[in-house]
């Protein structure tokens, strides 16, 4: 266990694992690449993109059973009464971040790989207007249901659009209203915990062949689309 500095704080305690880190950058840039191309009518470089996102989500599901536990979802602290004692902590300074996700930030989480997951989906199987460009897997659905399929697919991007603008305004409240800042954490993986926490709770450390298992899976979903659709 790493020892306590002088004021009492375990410095750089590993909160955020690698793969978690790379994983969230990555799809923050996909996700406004795959907005200018879809609105611009770039699709083959949206249809590209979107199967980077489409690994990206298979490895995230993968680590939310075998990463470290700030990773996994059976950590995500969502039962109606986590919930409910969580939310008065909110008003309250000082505020103490959980190690992992705290339980308003699991149910977006879960809003958002869930959105995508369907995003995913349709985008698959979606048409557009002149039927000239779709999905890997647009050639087994009717043109008619590809378009409704499209109708679909932008609808969703709706609602991850309201999503990323909820969570961006949750962080800005953690920073702002309970100075408290979330997003170095992200970025370096670490924060400065008390030492009891960090007595209690293991490090998010991980090894290159878990990694690998989740390189192996997302690899293998991109080479299905690819090699079984058009
Ligand atoms: C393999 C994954 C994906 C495929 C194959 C795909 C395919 C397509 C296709 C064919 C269109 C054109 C539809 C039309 O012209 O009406 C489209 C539009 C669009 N897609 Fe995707 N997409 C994928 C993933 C995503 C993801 C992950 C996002 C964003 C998170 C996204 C956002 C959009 C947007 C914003 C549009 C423009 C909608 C509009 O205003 O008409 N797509 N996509
Ligand atoms: C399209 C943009 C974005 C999307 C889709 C997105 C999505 C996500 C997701 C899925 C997670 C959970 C990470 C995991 O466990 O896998 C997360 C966490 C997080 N994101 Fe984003 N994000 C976006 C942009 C941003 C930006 C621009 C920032 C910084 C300003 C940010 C800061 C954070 C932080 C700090 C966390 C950790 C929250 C916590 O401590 O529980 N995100 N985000």
């Amino acid at each position: 266990m790493a020892e306590p500095e002088d004021d009492g704080k375990v410095w750089d305690f590993k909160v955020w694992d690698i793969s978690i880190r790379l994983f969230h950058w990555s799809l923050a840039i996909l996700i406004f690449l795959l907005w200018q191309t879809g609105e611009n009518g770039s699709i083959e470089t949206h249809r590209q993109l979107g199967l980077a996102v489409l690994g990206l989500l298979v490895y995230r599901i993968y680590w939310g059973f075998f990463g470290p536990k700030t990773a996994r979802f059976s950590d995500f602290p969502i039962r109606p009464g986590q919930i409910l004692r969580y939310i008065p902590k909110l008003f309250k300074q000082p505020y103490e971040a959980r190690i992992g996700h705290n339980p308003l930030a699991s149910l977006s989480i879960i809003a958002i790989l869930g959105t995508l997951c369907f995003q995913v989906g349709t985008g698959l199987f979606a048409t557009d207007t002149d039927g000239l460009y779709s999905g890997y897997f647009g050639h087994l659905v009717s043109f008619d249901m590809g378009r409704q399929l499209a109708e679909l697919h932008e609808m969703s991007f709706n609602v991850i659009s309201a999503l990323v603008i909820l969570h961006l305004c949750a962080i800005a409240y953690y920073a702002l209203a309970l100075a408290t800042d979330l997003v170095t954490a992200m970025v370096t993986g670490t924060r400065d915990v008390d030492a009891e926490t960090a007595a209690t709770t293991p490090q998010a450390t991980t090894t290159l062949p878990r990694i690998g298992g989740g390189l192996l899976l997302g690899g293998l979903a991109v080479w299905a689309v690819l090699h079984f659709g058009a």
